[in-house]
């Protein structure tokens, strides 16, 4: 039995959907923990997309139990076109439990996330517009609905009642925007809630249950680190925690339940949406990673940033979440470059700085300090072992593992599931955060 967290240890879309889909199948639940339909997690499985947004990972396994815990917020119109569209595919959806605590997004969340975006004008977050930072705002005050509201037509209609006129003096008079009608919303939310009804159940109580029965539970983290509300490159985050940290709180179980922590990074890095991000690359070599990589967000399409590997916020990212162990994908979209950068550090202010800054005045000023690797120049996206990759692929991985002080578990060269190298089982292997708390570089154990 093993309780297992899968974290993105950059700026989102690591590749967790394919880490979390193909860890799943030793999986018994798969729990979402924060986040909403701003993520958009990929699978692919025998030439066969599938592209969530909200649905756990592990839902292409028919046996495993797949939770949306009480940290997330739904966006029921999305969540449904989800179930929708899985069992269209013949994909059984009726495994999916929905916790009664998740707040939800109403229209006028979204409604607020592309008014605010607008008026901020050159400050704005690049936020995807899906009414995540609204939703999670009308949480943290109090004025949020929960699931369980929907779940109480008479009580739903009188909250929404005062709910939508409260957010149509905002509509109106701070954002010029036409009134939302309460009626029209409160009767096709009630739509949803019947939809959604039977999914519904105290959430914490069933993984509660499944630790007891000492099942193996996943969870599976959205966006990634850098965008985490506290830790990440604020005010340029999302409105939630996605570090390991997060899984207890939006999921509902105790933090001695939890038995590893596996990072997710690209051999590379990109960032979707505004805010620093000091290895970037302008011009043609940003747009062949962009290219090569198909880097193009999941859930809004807009073109993602494209940068080199930054080991200092990896290190940052193994310190925040406690990570036993990483995975690397898309080694095969450096497989072309003659060589290949990775910054080891940062200098901010004519001073050398191996730490990740948590002052982000500080981090905007930071300039990469690189190490050049040679590159391989041939495709691996047939290998399946650590032999099979050529020697400055195998040189490329140790060098990032012995950056950042982990043991790289599996390596991802496509996005297909059978496109992976495990190193090591990253589940049941041992506790690295702690063996190399004694600084001593960790290997990739050939
Ligand atoms: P997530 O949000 O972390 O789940 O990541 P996304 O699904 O948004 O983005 C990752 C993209 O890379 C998806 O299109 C995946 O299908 C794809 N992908 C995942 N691993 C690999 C890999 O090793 N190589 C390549 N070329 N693509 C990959
Ligand atoms: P997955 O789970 C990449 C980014 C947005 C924006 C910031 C805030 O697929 O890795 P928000 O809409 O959350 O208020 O936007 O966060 N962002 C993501 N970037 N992957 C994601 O999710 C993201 N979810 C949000 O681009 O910069
Ligand atoms: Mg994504």
């Amino acid at each position: 039995m093993a309780n297992v967290i899968v974290i993105g240890a950059q700026w989102g879309d690591e590749g967790k959907g394919k880490i979390t889909d193909l860890l799943s199948a030793s999986a018994d639940v798969v729990v979402r923990y924060q986040g909403g339909v701003n993520a958009g997690h990929t699978i692919v499985v025998q030439n066969q997309t599938f592209k969530l947004h909200l649905i756990p990972s592990g839902i292409l396994y028919p046996d495993t139990e797949c939770i949306i815990g009480c940290g997330t917020v739904i966006d029921p119109q999305v969540l449904i076109g989800e179930l929708d569209r899985l069992e269209q595919l013949n994909i059984s959806t009726r495994n999916l439990l929905i916790s009664e605590n998740a707040h939800v997004t109403m229209p006028y969340h979204r409604l607020i996330d592309q008014a605010s975006e607008e008026r901020r004008g050159s400050y704005k977050i690049g936020t995807t517009k899906r009414g995540i930072g609204p939703t999670y705002a009308d949480k943290s005050e109090r004025t949020g609905i929960r699931v369980l509201d929907l779940m109480d037509s008479q009580g739903l209609r009188q909250q929404l009642q005062w709910t939508i006129a409260y957010k149509n003096v905002i509509l109106e008079k701070l954002y010029n925007l036409p009134p939302l009608a309460p009626e029209q919303v409160i009767d096709q939310y009630l739509v949803y809630a019947e939809r959604l009804r039977p999914h519904v159940v105290d959430t914490s109580l069933k993984i509660y249950d499944a630790i007891q029965k000492r099942r193996n539970i996943l969870f599976e983290g959205a966006q990634g680190t850098l965008l985490d509300l506290d830790h990440g490159t604020y005010p340029y985050v999302t409105s939630s925690n996605p570090v390991a940290g997060g899984a207890c709180v939006g999921a509902g179980v105790g933090p001695t339940m939890i038995d590893r922590v596996i990072g997710v990074a690209k051999a590379y890095t990109t960032r979707v949406g505004e805010g620093p991000f000091p290895t970037e690359l302008d011009g043609e070599l940003g747009e062949k990673l962009c290219d090569r990589g198909a880097e193009f967000g999941t859930t809004t399409g807009r073109q993602r940033r494209c940068g080199w590997f930054d080991a200092v916020i990896g290190r940052y990212a193994v310190r925040i979440n406690g990570m036993d162990c990483l995975a690397i994908t898309k080694l095969d979209v450096l497989d072309e470059l003659a060589e290949i950068n990775v910054c080891v550090a940062y200098e901010i202010d004519g001073l050398r700085c191996e730490d990740f800054p948590s002052n982000a005045r500080r981090f905007a000023r930071c300039r990469p300090i690189y190490k050049t690797l040679p590159g391989w120049q041939q495709s691996t996206v047939h290998c399946r072992s650590l032999e099979d990759l050529p020697q400055e692929a195998l040189n490329y991985l140790k060098f990032l593992a012995e950056l950042m002080k982990v043991p790289i578990a599996i390596v991802s060269l496509g996005a297909s599931r059978d496109q992976t190298i495990i190193v090591e089982d990253p589940i049941h292997g041992p506790k690295r955060a702690l063996l190399h708390a004694n600084g001593k570089p960790a290997s990739l154990e050939v």
